[in-house]
């Protein structure tokens, strides 16, 4: 990535590995600008919004994420967790309050500025797709080769640390069509830690795995957080697996946050709602049938007379 005095490494002694971790060395003293005031990466203050003037997503919403932790965002299908996602990624405005990025306000910033902080995260998408006409390698690199001018022997180095670190250096000359659907979830990974982003973004990153896949790509999102020094908040309805690696969960419900704590907090819990999500069942706060008339005097309406 191209931060201030980071990257640029073109001049590289013939030692390519030290020149690569040379990079990263600098990459990293390079980050923690005078402009965070403290340690939340991100900061909501009362955030509500709308797509139209008819509905709200979300509303009232306050949490921060503090620098190295991994963040649980959950809740049902349509609450909002994906809107909340574009709106730290400054896709989408506030209504009304504030996201605070890096000590920034998304709102407030210019576009060049809006682009600097985006070069900061990264997104893996929800059923995010592989370039299915490009290898597994030049998936890995396609950011790199974008957005930096390192030279491609560096760029090769770092692809193959990506995929080392995502357990699949050895497939880095296969086609997207080759790989399995884990396999495909890694390669993913890698292309979207490929510029050492400081703050993680994962939408649904379970959907669709088989279980020993989910494990693994669960684990990753942890050791990699870790490894890198990074932040990260992980958008998933996966109750499980998301306990098993989160440091901290927020559970939305109708575009508000009714509940948070830390995973042993939330499997202790009694609240209803967290205790019907956690625990999969049926009935609960959320009920099992959608609202409608009153049986009996709706089958005896339906009588012919
Ligand atoms: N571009 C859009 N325009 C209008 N409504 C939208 C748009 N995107 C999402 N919505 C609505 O906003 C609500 C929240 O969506 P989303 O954030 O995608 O939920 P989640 O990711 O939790 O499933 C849903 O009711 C959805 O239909
Ligand atoms: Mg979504």
């Amino acid at each position: 990535m191209e931060r201030p005095g980071a990257g640029r490494v073109d001049a590289c002694p013939d030692d390519r590995l030290e020149c690569a971790a040379a990079a990263r060395r600098a990459a990293i003293a390079s980050r923690r600008p005078s402009t965070v005031p403290d340690q939340n990466v991100v900061e909501i203050a009362d955030l509500s919004f709308s797509y139209d003037a008819t509905r709200h997503v979300l509303s009232g919403i306050n949490f921060a994420i503090p620098r190295g932790k991994v963040v649980a965002i959950m809740g049902g299908s349509g609450c909002g967790k994906t809107t909340l996602l574009r709106l730290i990624g400054g896709a989408l405005r506030a209504t009304k309050g504030s996201v605070r990025v890096f000590g920034q306000d998304v709102a407030g910033l210019a576009p060049d500025a809006l682009f600097a902080m985006r070069r900061r995260m990264s997104m893996l998408f929800q059923f995010g797709a592989l370039f299915t006409d490009m290898s597994t390698f030049d998936n890995v690199a396609f950011q790199m080769r974008e957005h930096t001018r390192l030279p491609e022997a560096l760029i090769r180095d770092l692809v193959l640390m990506k995929l080392h670190a995502v357990g699949l250096r050895g497939a880095e000359g296969l086609m997207p069509s080759e790989l399995s659907g884990g396999m495909a979830r890694r390669v993913a990974l890698a292309r979207a830690i490929a510029l050492d982003p400081e703050l993680m973004m994962y939408d649904e990153p379970f959907a669709g795995l088989d279980p020993i896949s989910l494990g693994v790509i669960g684990q990753l999102i942890r050791t990699l957080n870790d490894a890198l020094g990074a932040t990260s908040i992980v958008v998933t309805h996966d109750v499980q697996e998301s306990l098993k690696i989160v440091d901290y969960i927020y559970f939305v419900s109708e575009g508000r946050i009714i509940a948070e704590g830390t995973a042993e907090a939330v499997r202790a819990s009694k609240a209803p709602f967290v205790h019907q999500f956690v625990w999969g069942e049926a009935d609960g706060p959320v009920p099992f049938h959608y609202p409608a008339a009153d049986y009996r005097g709706a089958l005896v309406d339906a009588r012919p007379r």
